[in-house]
Protein backbone atom coordinates (compact mmCIF):
# COMPACT_ATOMS: atom_id res chain seq x y z
CA UNK A 1 0.00 0.00 0.00
CA UNK A 2 1.44 3.28 -0.83
CA UNK A 3 0.35 6.71 -0.52
CA UNK A 4 -1.49 6.54 -3.95
CA UNK A 5 -3.53 4.13 -2.76
CA UNK A 6 -4.90 5.72 0.32
CA UNK A 7 -7.27 8.85 0.69
CA UNK A 8 -4.52 10.42 3.05
CA UNK A 9 -3.61 13.84 3.07
CA UNK A 10 -0.58 14.69 0.65
CA UNK A 11 2.49 15.00 2.72
CA UNK A 12 3.94 18.53 3.20
CA UNK A 13 7.78 19.40 3.00
CA UNK A 14 7.78 18.94 6.81
CA UNK A 15 6.04 15.78 6.48
CA UNK A 16 7.99 13.09 4.85
CA UNK A 17 6.23 10.11 3.07
CA UNK A 18 5.90 7.27 5.01
CA UNK A 19 5.88 3.95 3.62
CA UNK A 20 2.31 2.54 3.85
CA UNK A 21 1.43 5.90 5.09
CA UNK A 22 -2.45 6.70 6.85
CA UNK A 23 -3.39 9.84 8.24
CA UNK A 24 -4.63 10.70 11.64
CA UNK A 25 -8.24 11.74 11.78
CA UNK A 26 -8.88 12.01 15.74
CA UNK A 27 -7.36 10.83 18.78
CA UNK A 28 -9.10 11.02 22.01
CA UNK A 29 -6.95 10.65 25.57
CA UNK A 30 -8.83 8.63 28.63
CA UNK A 31 -6.28 8.40 31.04
CA UNK A 32 -2.64 9.24 31.86
CA UNK A 33 -1.94 5.51 30.25
CA UNK A 34 -4.63 5.00 28.16
CA UNK A 35 -5.83 7.02 24.28
CA UNK A 36 -7.57 6.02 21.33
CA UNK A 37 -7.23 7.31 17.54
CA UNK A 38 -8.61 6.75 14.75
CA UNK A 39 -6.80 6.73 10.88
CA UNK A 40 -7.80 6.61 7.34
CA UNK A 41 -8.35 2.97 5.71
CA UNK A 42 -6.42 2.09 2.86
CA UNK A 43 -9.26 1.64 0.00
CA UNK A 44 -8.22 -2.26 -0.55
CA UNK A 45 -8.02 -3.42 2.84
CA UNK A 46 -10.04 -6.14 3.96
CA UNK A 47 -10.12 -7.76 7.74
CA UNK A 48 -12.35 -9.86 9.73
CA UNK A 49 -13.46 -7.78 12.63
CA UNK A 50 -11.30 -9.11 15.58
CA UNK A 51 -8.28 -9.17 13.43
CA UNK A 52 -4.85 -6.91 14.68
CA UNK A 53 -2.11 -5.45 12.07
CA UNK A 54 1.30 -3.80 12.50
CA UNK A 55 1.41 -0.37 12.77
CA UNK A 56 3.67 2.39 13.58
CA UNK A 57 5.59 5.14 13.12
CA UNK A 58 9.89 5.85 11.57
CA UNK A 59 12.04 5.39 14.31
CA UNK A 60 15.24 7.84 15.54
CA UNK A 61 17.94 8.36 12.70
CA UNK A 62 20.75 5.84 12.99
CA UNK A 63 23.68 7.90 14.51
CA UNK A 64 26.02 6.69 12.02
CA UNK A 65 24.14 6.27 8.81
CA UNK A 66 21.43 8.65 9.67
CA UNK A 67 19.22 6.02 7.89
CA UNK A 68 15.52 5.50 9.94
CA UNK A 69 13.93 2.34 9.94
CA UNK A 70 10.34 2.01 10.85
CA UNK A 71 9.01 1.06 14.44
CA UNK A 72 6.02 -1.38 14.41
CA UNK A 73 3.86 -3.27 16.66
CA UNK A 74 1.01 -5.33 16.79
CA UNK A 75 -1.87 -3.49 17.52
CA UNK A 76 -5.70 -5.06 17.00
CA UNK A 77 -8.27 -3.12 15.41
CA UNK A 78 -10.58 -1.47 17.07
CA UNK A 79 -12.75 -0.67 14.87
CA UNK A 80 -15.63 -2.72 13.23
CA UNK A 81 -14.55 -4.82 9.48
CA UNK A 82 -17.36 -2.12 7.57
CA UNK A 83 -15.78 1.08 9.23
CA UNK A 84 -14.94 3.67 6.60
CA UNK A 85 -11.39 4.67 8.91
CA UNK A 86 -9.86 2.18 11.75
CA UNK A 87 -9.87 3.00 15.27
CA UNK A 88 -7.25 2.11 17.75
CA UNK A 89 -7.07 1.77 21.29
CA UNK A 90 -3.60 1.75 22.87
CA UNK A 91 -1.56 2.33 26.26
CA UNK A 92 1.12 4.90 27.21
CA UNK A 93 4.17 2.75 27.79
CA UNK A 94 6.55 5.77 29.44
CA UNK A 95 9.62 4.78 27.91
CA UNK A 96 7.82 2.52 25.20
CA UNK A 97 9.53 2.64 22.12
CA UNK A 98 6.80 3.35 19.98
CA UNK A 99 3.84 4.12 22.34
CA UNK A 100 6.08 7.09 24.10
CA UNK A 101 5.78 8.90 20.92
CA UNK A 102 2.61 7.72 19.37
CA UNK A 103 0.89 9.44 22.34
CA UNK A 104 1.87 12.30 20.90
CA UNK A 105 0.00 11.99 17.51
CA UNK A 106 -2.47 14.61 16.28
CA UNK A 107 -4.91 14.63 13.35
CA UNK A 108 -3.35 15.73 10.18
CA UNK A 109 -0.21 13.60 11.21
CA UNK A 110 0.51 10.17 9.70
CA UNK A 111 0.94 6.70 11.04
CA UNK A 112 2.46 3.57 9.23
CA UNK A 113 -0.20 0.23 9.14
CA UNK A 114 1.12 -2.57 7.32
CA UNK A 115 -2.09 -3.63 5.55
CA UNK A 116 -1.77 -7.23 6.53
CA UNK A 117 -4.43 -7.86 9.27
CA UNK A 118 -4.22 -11.33 11.18
CA UNK A 119 -5.38 -12.78 14.05
CA UNK A 120 -7.38 -15.09 16.05
CA UNK A 121 -10.17 -13.44 17.73
CA UNK A 122 -12.45 -14.22 14.86
CA UNK A 123 -15.86 -15.33 14.59
CA UNK A 124 -15.10 -17.84 12.32
CA UNK A 125 -12.58 -19.78 14.87
CA UNK A 126 -15.24 -20.78 16.77
CA UNK A 127 -17.87 -23.44 16.17
CA UNK A 128 -21.63 -21.79 16.39
CA UNK A 129 -22.80 -21.51 19.40
CA UNK A 130 -25.60 -19.70 21.65
CA UNK A 131 -23.37 -17.94 24.22
CA UNK A 132 -20.46 -15.94 23.32
CA UNK A 133 -17.94 -14.84 26.09
CA UNK A 134 -15.73 -11.73 25.36
CA UNK A 135 -12.92 -11.85 28.23
CA UNK A 136 -10.18 -8.98 28.44
CA UNK A 137 -8.26 -7.11 30.47
CA UNK A 138 -6.75 -3.37 29.97
CA UNK A 139 -6.23 -2.61 26.46
CA UNK A 140 -7.28 -6.49 25.36
CA UNK A 141 -10.83 -4.51 24.85
CA UNK A 142 -9.64 -3.48 21.75
CA UNK A 143 -10.74 -6.40 19.63
CA UNK A 144 -14.27 -6.39 21.34
CA UNK A 145 -14.52 -2.72 20.28
CA UNK A 146 -14.41 -4.12 17.23
CA UNK A 147 -16.42 -7.48 17.45
CA UNK A 148 -19.26 -5.50 19.34
CA UNK A 149 -19.99 -3.43 16.27
CA UNK A 150 -19.85 -6.09 13.79
CA UNK A 151 -23.96 -7.56 12.86
CA UNK A 152 -22.04 -10.75 12.32
CA UNK A 153 -21.18 -10.99 16.37
CA UNK A 154 -25.56 -10.42 16.90
CA UNK A 155 -26.86 -12.89 13.81
CA UNK A 156 -24.01 -15.88 15.22
CA UNK A 157 -24.89 -15.91 18.91
CA UNK A 158 -28.42 -15.65 21.08
CA UNK A 159 -26.21 -13.86 23.83
CA UNK A 160 -22.96 -11.78 24.19
CA UNK A 161 -21.32 -10.89 27.48
CA UNK A 162 -18.33 -8.57 27.62
CA UNK A 163 -16.61 -9.07 30.89
CA UNK A 164 -13.95 -6.13 31.02
CA UNK A 165 -11.33 -5.80 33.55
CA UNK A 166 -9.19 -3.53 34.83
CA UNK A 167 -7.18 -2.16 37.68
CA UNK A 168 -9.09 1.44 37.98
CA UNK A 169 -12.54 2.70 36.97
CA UNK A 170 -11.27 5.60 34.71
CA UNK A 171 -9.50 2.17 32.57
CA UNK A 172 -12.83 0.94 31.46
CA UNK A 173 -14.02 4.23 30.17
CA UNK A 174 -13.66 3.93 26.52
CA UNK A 175 -15.55 0.33 26.76
CA UNK A 176 -18.25 1.47 28.75
CA UNK A 177 -18.69 4.78 26.69
CA UNK A 178 -18.42 2.11 23.16
CA UNK A 179 -21.01 0.31 24.54
CA UNK A 180 -23.37 2.77 26.32
CA UNK A 181 -23.00 4.85 22.86
CA UNK A 182 -24.07 1.82 20.78
CA UNK A 183 -27.30 1.57 22.76
CA UNK A 184 -28.09 5.30 21.99
CA UNK A 185 -27.13 5.57 18.37
CA UNK A 186 -30.29 5.15 16.61
CA UNK A 187 -28.21 4.84 13.46
CA UNK A 188 -25.85 1.48 15.15
CA UNK A 189 -29.17 0.05 16.17
CA UNK A 190 -30.33 -0.51 12.72
CA UNK A 191 -27.24 -1.73 11.48
CA UNK A 192 -27.00 -4.13 14.24
CA UNK A 193 -30.39 -5.55 13.75
CA UNK A 194 -33.61 -5.24 15.42
CA UNK A 195 -32.96 -6.16 19.36
CA UNK A 196 -29.21 -7.47 18.33
CA UNK A 197 -28.13 -4.66 21.20
CA UNK A 198 -30.92 -6.91 23.94
CA UNK A 199 -28.31 -9.46 23.43
CA UNK A 200 -25.03 -7.55 24.54
CA UNK A 201 -24.50 -8.04 28.67
CA UNK A 202 -21.85 -5.80 30.28
CA UNK A 203 -19.92 -6.94 32.96
CA UNK A 204 -17.18 -4.55 33.84
CA UNK A 205 -14.86 -4.76 37.26
CA UNK A 206 -12.17 -3.21 38.90
CA UNK A 207 -9.45 -5.07 40.96
CA UNK A 208 -7.32 -1.72 42.77
CA UNK A 209 -9.92 0.93 42.95
CA UNK A 210 -13.06 0.35 45.25
CA UNK A 211 -16.07 0.28 42.85
CA UNK A 212 -19.25 -1.39 43.35
CA UNK A 213 -18.46 -4.24 41.22
CA UNK A 214 -15.04 -5.41 41.57
CA UNK A 215 -12.66 -9.06 40.97
CA UNK A 216 -10.50 -10.82 38.59
CA UNK A 217 -12.46 -12.23 35.47
CA UNK A 218 -11.07 -15.19 36.71
CA UNK A 219 -12.55 -15.09 40.50
CA UNK A 220 -15.54 -14.45 39.21
CA UNK A 221 -16.06 -17.20 36.57
CA UNK A 222 -14.38 -19.59 39.43
CA UNK A 223 -16.50 -18.86 41.90
CA UNK A 224 -19.80 -18.43 39.74
CA UNK A 225 -20.17 -15.01 40.84
CA UNK A 226 -21.12 -13.48 37.20
CA UNK A 227 -23.32 -16.39 36.66
CA UNK A 228 -25.15 -15.55 39.79
CA UNK A 229 -25.40 -12.33 38.92
CA UNK A 230 -26.68 -12.20 35.19
CA UNK A 231 -28.67 -15.19 35.78
CA UNK A 232 -26.68 -17.48 33.25
CA UNK A 233 -26.15 -21.47 34.07
CA UNK A 234 -22.30 -22.16 34.15
CA UNK A 235 -20.34 -22.13 31.15
CA UNK A 236 -20.36 -25.63 29.29
CA UNK A 237 -18.90 -26.65 26.02
CA UNK A 238 -22.31 -27.11 24.01
CA UNK A 239 -23.72 -23.88 23.92
CA UNK A 240 -20.96 -21.74 25.59
CA UNK A 241 -18.06 -20.02 23.15
CA UNK A 242 -14.95 -17.84 24.47
CA UNK A 243 -12.56 -15.39 23.21
CA UNK A 244 -9.66 -14.38 25.49
CA UNK A 245 -7.39 -10.95 25.16
CA UNK A 246 -5.50 -10.22 28.28
CA UNK A 247 -1.74 -10.21 29.47
CA UNK A 248 0.34 -13.73 29.47
CA UNK A 249 -0.60 -14.37 32.82
CA UNK A 250 -4.42 -13.53 32.64
CA UNK A 251 -4.39 -15.54 29.35
CA UNK A 252 -3.06 -18.62 31.07
CA UNK A 253 -5.33 -18.53 34.33
CA UNK A 254 -8.09 -17.98 31.63
CA UNK A 255 -7.51 -20.97 29.70
CA UNK A 256 -7.15 -23.30 32.59
CA UNK A 257 -10.57 -22.06 33.95
CA UNK A 258 -12.11 -22.47 30.39
CA UNK A 259 -10.24 -26.45 30.19
CA UNK A 260 -11.96 -27.06 33.26
CA UNK A 261 -15.52 -25.94 31.97
CA UNK A 262 -14.80 -28.36 29.62
CA UNK A 263 -14.39 -26.25 25.99
CA UNK A 264 -11.40 -26.48 24.24
CA UNK A 265 -9.05 -24.04 22.09
CA UNK A 266 -9.43 -23.28 18.46
CA UNK A 267 -7.69 -21.83 15.76
CA UNK A 268 -8.60 -20.49 12.12
CA UNK A 269 -7.92 -23.58 10.81
CA UNK A 270 -9.51 -25.78 13.82
CA UNK A 271 -12.71 -24.30 14.80
CA UNK A 272 -13.36 -25.00 18.68
CA UNK A 273 -14.91 -23.71 21.70
CA UNK A 274 -12.23 -21.10 22.98
CA UNK A 275 -9.79 -18.60 21.05
CA UNK A 276 -7.30 -16.58 22.66
CA UNK A 277 -5.19 -13.35 22.00
CA UNK A 278 -2.32 -11.90 23.90
CA UNK A 279 -3.46 -8.55 24.32
CA UNK A 280 0.69 -7.38 24.53
CA UNK A 281 3.71 -9.33 25.21
CA UNK A 282 6.05 -9.10 28.33
C1 LIG B 1 -1.40 -9.50 18.96
C2 LIG B 1 -1.13 -8.21 19.71
C3 LIG B 1 -2.09 -7.19 19.68
C4 LIG B 1 -1.85 -5.99 20.36
N1 LIG B 1 -2.82 -5.02 20.36
C5 LIG B 1 -2.64 -3.89 21.08
C6 LIG B 1 -3.65 -2.89 21.16
O1 LIG B 1 -4.70 -2.98 20.52
N2 LIG B 1 -3.40 -1.81 21.94
C7 LIG B 1 -2.24 -1.67 22.64
O2 LIG B 1 -2.08 -0.66 23.33
N3 LIG B 1 -1.27 -2.58 22.58
C8 LIG B 1 -1.43 -3.68 21.81
N4 LIG B 1 -0.43 -4.61 21.74
C9 LIG B 1 0.88 -4.29 22.37
C10 LIG B 1 1.69 -3.45 21.37
O3 LIG B 1 2.13 -4.30 20.33
C11 LIG B 1 2.91 -2.74 22.00
O4 LIG B 1 3.57 -3.57 22.90
C12 LIG B 1 2.51 -1.45 22.70
O5 LIG B 1 2.01 -0.54 21.73
C13 LIG B 1 3.71 -0.78 23.41
O6 LIG B 1 4.70 -0.50 22.47
P1 LIG B 1 6.06 0.20 22.92
O7 LIG B 1 7.01 0.11 21.78
O8 LIG B 1 5.76 1.56 23.44
O9 LIG B 1 6.56 -0.69 24.14
P2 LIG B 1 6.98 -2.23 24.13
O10 LIG B 1 8.47 -2.33 24.16
O11 LIG B 1 6.26 -2.94 23.02
O12 LIG B 1 6.37 -2.71 25.51
C14 LIG B 1 7.02 -2.39 26.73
C15 LIG B 1 6.28 -3.04 27.90
O13 LIG B 1 5.05 -2.34 28.12
C16 LIG B 1 4.02 -3.24 28.54
N5 LIG B 1 2.91 -3.17 27.56
C17 LIG B 1 3.02 -3.10 26.21
N6 LIG B 1 1.78 -3.03 25.64
C18 LIG B 1 0.90 -3.05 26.67
C19 LIG B 1 -0.53 -3.01 26.73
N7 LIG B 1 -1.27 -2.94 25.60
N8 LIG B 1 -1.11 -3.07 27.93
C20 LIG B 1 -0.36 -3.14 29.06
N9 LIG B 1 0.99 -3.17 29.08
C21 LIG B 1 1.61 -3.13 27.90
C22 LIG B 1 4.65 -4.62 28.59
O14 LIG B 1 5.09 -4.88 29.91
C23 LIG B 1 5.84 -4.50 27.65
O15 LIG B 1 6.87 -5.39 27.93
C24 LIG B 1 -0.64 -5.82 21.06
C25 LIG B 1 0.33 -6.84 21.08
C26 LIG B 1 0.09 -8.03 20.42
C27 LIG B 1 1.13 -9.11 20.46
N1 LIG C 1 -2.71 0.18 35.14
C1 LIG C 1 -1.98 0.78 36.05
O1 LIG C 1 -2.46 1.57 36.86
C2 LIG C 1 -0.48 0.49 36.17
C3 LIG C 1 0.26 1.11 37.13
C4 LIG C 1 1.62 0.86 37.23
C5 LIG C 1 2.22 -0.04 36.36
N2 LIG C 1 1.49 -0.65 35.41
C6 LIG C 1 2.18 -1.61 34.52
O2 LIG C 1 1.63 -1.60 33.22
C7 LIG C 1 1.50 -2.95 32.73
C8 LIG C 1 0.09 -3.24 32.35
O3 LIG C 1 -0.83 -2.88 33.38
P1 LIG C 1 -2.38 -3.08 33.18
O4 LIG C 1 -3.07 -2.67 34.41
O5 LIG C 1 -2.81 -2.48 31.90
O6 LIG C 1 -2.46 -4.67 32.93
P2 LIG C 1 -2.44 -5.90 33.94
O7 LIG C 1 -1.37 -5.81 34.95
O8 LIG C 1 -2.48 -7.08 33.04
O9 LIG C 1 -3.84 -5.77 34.73
C9 LIG C 1 -5.10 -5.58 34.09
C10 LIG C 1 -6.18 -6.29 34.88
O10 LIG C 1 -5.99 -7.69 34.73
C11 LIG C 1 -5.98 -8.30 36.00
N3 LIG C 1 -5.08 -9.46 35.97
C12 LIG C 1 -3.73 -9.44 35.90
N4 LIG C 1 -3.25 -10.70 35.89
C13 LIG C 1 -4.30 -11.52 35.98
C14 LIG C 1 -4.45 -12.93 36.05
N5 LIG C 1 -3.40 -13.76 36.01
N6 LIG C 1 -5.71 -13.41 36.15
C15 LIG C 1 -6.77 -12.61 36.19
N7 LIG C 1 -6.70 -11.28 36.15
C16 LIG C 1 -5.48 -10.73 36.04
C17 LIG C 1 -5.48 -7.24 36.95
O11 LIG C 1 -5.92 -7.56 38.24
P3 LIG C 1 -4.98 -7.28 39.56
O12 LIG C 1 -5.12 -5.83 39.86
O13 LIG C 1 -5.62 -8.17 40.59
O14 LIG C 1 -3.59 -7.68 39.22
C18 LIG C 1 -6.12 -5.99 36.37
O15 LIG C 1 -7.44 -5.81 36.82
C19 LIG C 1 1.99 -3.89 33.81
O16 LIG C 1 3.27 -4.32 33.44
C20 LIG C 1 1.99 -3.03 35.06
O17 LIG C 1 3.04 -3.40 35.91
C21 LIG C 1 0.13 -0.41 35.30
Amino acid sequence: MTMKDSNAAKPTAAQPVLPDAQTVTAVKHWTDSLFSFRVTRPQTLRFRSGEFVMIGLMGDPDPKTGRQKPLLRAYSIASPSWDDELEFYSIKVQDGPLTSKLQHIQPGEQIILRPKPVGTLVLDALLPGKRLWMLATGTGIAPFASLMRDPETYESYDEIIMMHTCRDAAELDYGRELIEGLREDELMKELLGEGALDKLRYYPTTTREETANMGRITDNLSSGKVFEDLGLPKMDPEHDRAMVCGSLAFNKDIMAILDGFGLKEGANSDPAQYVVEKAFVG
